[in-house]
């Protein structure tokens, strides 16, 4: 058995109850001074250091330690990137004028598909290498920019290959339903039918992903539509997530809950209604601020959700269009200043709320008793450090199941 403690640490974690922490729960985090870890799980945490055994142990000298970060949302495997719509977007393009006039998700399309296995596979581990030195042990990836059988399913086999070959867990999520590609413009019906027939069958079959998400959107998909993928794939065995309300609030929100959902992402146009039924149906709305910050767009309304309780998580939604950054620090940032949410909501939103978000609340994103011992040693004695001081890795290790994944000598 490998046994040893980090003692004399900052630790703080979010409670967990066995439920995403909402209202003011989502604020109340616990302190300890040390833990004691046993073959990659957590066996105690205490501020008695008589009460740890015999074992080997670190001192870490005041140290914060938080739990590994979760990141919920992210369309890691794609092709190529989009830096050449940046002067359209200076000159008044909106993200869905550039969608709408080819650009957007289906130029990333293009490129993904012309990319091999091995071009798409060496791109994303550069950037999963980045996220686990930034903290992030655990992230979710979408497919959806491959958009037919093929190339869905070698993104999802690139994304499952990951998972095996470096130390960040990955989740997998099918999109197929992300936009309506070139060749089905004037059949978008068609290519529902042929999602849901043809791959949404295929690829939880063969295991490659257990959620299933739809771009629910003014112009993409509509809120009869997305209802009818999730259904679909709800009888598949896909749990349900939904990108909802970004950009336009067509009731996005309120489908998440009615289909009871295990998230609700982007929000930044929720309605009313929409909090209230995303609160009665306990779904995790995802906000994801780097969005609003890169595409210029007002922030998801954070504070009324948490008085609303809603349970709030965060994610970087890394991809290619809408947010061309992987940096769950800036996020954490974003939260505090944009979102107004307190640092302590703002560690349980991207560990244990973001856990749950992805049905993994039960072995992460707490540093609880029997749970993966996945963690950081942040190079800061305390948390508000780390949300004010922005643009900088404040990272000094991190640790996956109980091994140094990470570390600054
Ligand atoms: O979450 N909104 C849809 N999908 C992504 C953007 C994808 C892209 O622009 O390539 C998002 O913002
Ligand atoms: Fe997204």
């Amino acid at each position: 058995m490998k046994r040893f403690a980090i003692i004399n640490a900052n630790i703080l974690t979010p409670n967990d109850k066995g439920s995403p922490c909402r209202g003011e729960e989502q604020g109340k985090l616990i302190h300890a001074k040390h833990m004691l870890i046993e073959d990659g799980i957590i066996k105690m945490l205490t501020n008695d250091i008589n009460m740890l055994p015999d074992c080997e142990k670190m001192d870490l000298d005041g140290a914060l330690v938080t739990p590994g970060l979760v990141d919920p949302h992210t369309h890691l495997v794609h092709g190529g990137s989009r830096e050449h719509e940046i002067p359209l977007k200076l000159d008044g393009a909106s993200y869905m004028e550039i969608h709408h006039a080819g650009g957007g998700i289906n130029s990333t399309v293009l490129a993904t598909r012309e990319a091999s296995d091995s071009e798409l596979k060496e791109k994303a581990l550069n950037d999963l290498k980045h996220m686990l030195s930034l903290g992030v042990t655990t992230v979710e990836s979408k497919s959806g920019y491959g958009l037919n059988f093929d190339d869905e399913v070698k993104t999802l086999k690139v994304s499952n290959q990951l998972n095996k070959e470096q130390p960040i867990d990955i989740i997998h999520t099918f999109m197929g339903a992300h936009s309506i590609p070139q060749e089905f413009k004037h059949d978008p019906e068609g290519y529902i039918n042929y999602i849901c027939n043809d791959i949404m069958p295929y690829v939880r079959k063969q295991n490659l992903a257990e959620f299933c998400d739809v771009f629910c959107e003014e112009g993409v998909f509509d809120v009869d539509q997305s209802r009818r993928i999730l259904n679909k794939a709800k009888e598949y065995g896909y749990r349900l997530k939904l990108h909802a309300d970004e950009i336009v609030s067509i009731g996005g929100a309120e489908l998440a809950a009615e289909l009871n959902a295990v998230s609700a992402d982007h929000l930044m146009a929720v309605s009313q209604k929409g909090i209230e039924d995303l609160a009665d149906a306990n779904v995790v709305a995802v906000l994801l601020p780097g969005t609003s910050f890169y595409l210029g767009k007002n922030y998801a309304p954070a504070r009324e959700m948490i008085d609303k309780e809603v349970p709030i998580a965060l994610a970087t939604d890394f991809n290619p269009g809408s947010c061309p950054s992987d940096n769950f620090q800036f996020i954490m940032n974003l939260g505090y200043l944009y979102l107004k949410m307190r640092p302590e909501e703002i560690l349980t939103a991207c560990t244990l709320n973001s856990a749950y978000s992805l049905d993994r609340g039960h072995d992460r994103g707490s540093l609880s008793i029997n749970k993966k011992a996945d963690f950081i040693i942040w190079n800061s004695d305390n948390l508000e450090y780390l949300m004010y001081r922005y643009g900088k890795n404040h990272v000094n290790q991190v640790w996956k199941d109980g091994k140094k994944v990470y570390g600054v000598k």
